[in-house]
């Protein structure tokens, strides 16, 4: 198939830049069709695409059991349901029409022991397997990751929207203050921006809704350990002692920032990073 053999030979002349040292090195990511956008939520209301290769799965499983159970009327459902799903995928991308080994089917059909039906599907598999290599992660990338692009937060009235960097901006500059304003000794401007740093926390911890219908994430996060940390906090600059301020600073900014990071930012990134890419190679 030729998408094996573009990445065989993308390979073969890029090993060699990968093996110089110092060399810049880069790696390409080929982007699936626009088309696909239109099967996965929010363009849909359900992941369309993700539950045909679901199906498709499940179909090819079927198909090996029932040709090793031998049962024939068996087969020939799961013959054609297999054959529905896989043509399906032109059906709803049609760049990806001239890819499909439709011909497969009917030598499947007439196929005259497991072993040759098994041959035909390793092959149909090599199909499915091709358009992974190339494809697949450039999905997930380009349509599961999170949009982070605003913060939402959804009351009983309305729906208020912020910049999401602006919002992070002012976090790490109310951490901040709190850290200078405390080693210079300027206790009150310090307690004024740890309750306003509090008061922004609590706000983002409305917008993880937007995302997570549980609470388990949102206490995992901003739950009883940063809670904790903000207290001991709250008792160093009590104490005017800016030892203690640092250390449960420190604290709160592993178990609540850094940790929220880990986990998103990297997805955040690089979904911005496509979706850049996609409007600047999209002339509209
Ligand atoms: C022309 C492209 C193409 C072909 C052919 C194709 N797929 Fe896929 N498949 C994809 C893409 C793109 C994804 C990534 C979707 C995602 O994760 O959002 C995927 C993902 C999958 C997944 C992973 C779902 C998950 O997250 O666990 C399965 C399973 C799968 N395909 C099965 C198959 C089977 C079986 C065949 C062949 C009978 C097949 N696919 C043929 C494009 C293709
Ligand atoms: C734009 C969508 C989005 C928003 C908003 C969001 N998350 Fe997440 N989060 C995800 C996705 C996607 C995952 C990975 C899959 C999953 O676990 O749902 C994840 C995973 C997590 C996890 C690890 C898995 C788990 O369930 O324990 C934690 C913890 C978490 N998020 C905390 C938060 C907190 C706290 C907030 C709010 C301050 C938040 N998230 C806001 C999309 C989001
Ligand atoms: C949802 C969990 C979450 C929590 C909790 C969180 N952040 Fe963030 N933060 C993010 C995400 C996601 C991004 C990436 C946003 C983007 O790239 O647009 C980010 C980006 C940032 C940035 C870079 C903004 C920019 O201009 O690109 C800074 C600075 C930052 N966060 C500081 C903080 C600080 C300080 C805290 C704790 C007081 C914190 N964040 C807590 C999720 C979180």
């Amino acid at each position: 198939m030729k998408h094996s053999w573009r990445w065989l030979l993308s390979f073969l002349f890029l090993a060699p830049a990968w093996l110089s040292a110092g060399e810049e090195r880069t790696f390409t990511l080929d982007l699936p069709p626009a088309s696909l956008g239109q099967w996965y939520r929010p363009a849909n209301k359900h992941d369309v695409w993700l539950h045909l290769m679901f199906s498709l799965r499940r179909d090819m499983q079927a198909v090996s059991e029932y040709s090793a159970l031998e049962k024939p009327e068996l087969l020939r459902q799961w013959l054609d349901r297999l054959e529905k799903d896989y043509r399906r995928i032109g059906e709803l991308v049609p760049e990806w029409q001239d890819e499909l080994e439709l011909e497969l089917f009917p030598k499947m059909r007439k196929a005259g022991s497991p072993e040759e039906l098994g041959r035909l599907q390793r092959k149909l598999a090599r199909s499915c397997e091709g358009c992974h290599r190339e494809y697949r992660l450039g999905a997930v990338l380009r349509y599961r990751t999170p949009d982070f692009s605003v913060v939402k937060v959804e009351s009983s009235e309305s729906l208020e929207e912020e910049k999401y960097d602006r919002v992070m901006q002012r976090l790490v500059t109310l951490v901040n203050r709190v850290k200078i304003a405390s080693a210079d000794g300027r206790w009150p401007a310090a307690g004024e921006a740890l309750e306003q740093l509090q008061v922004r926390m609590e706000d983002l911890g409305e917008s993880c809704a937007a995302c997570h219908k549980d609470e388990a994430p949102r206490e995992r996060i901003l739950g009883e350990a940063a809670q904790a940390a903000l207290r001991k906090l709250a008792d160093g600059l009590e104490q005017k002692d800016s030892g203690t301020v640092g250390r449960y600073l420190g604290e709160f900014a592993v178990t609540s920032c850094a940790r929220c990071h880990a986990i998103h930012r990297p997805l955040a990134q690089l979904r911005q990073l496509l979706e850049k890419t996609e409007e600047a190679g999209d002339p509209k």
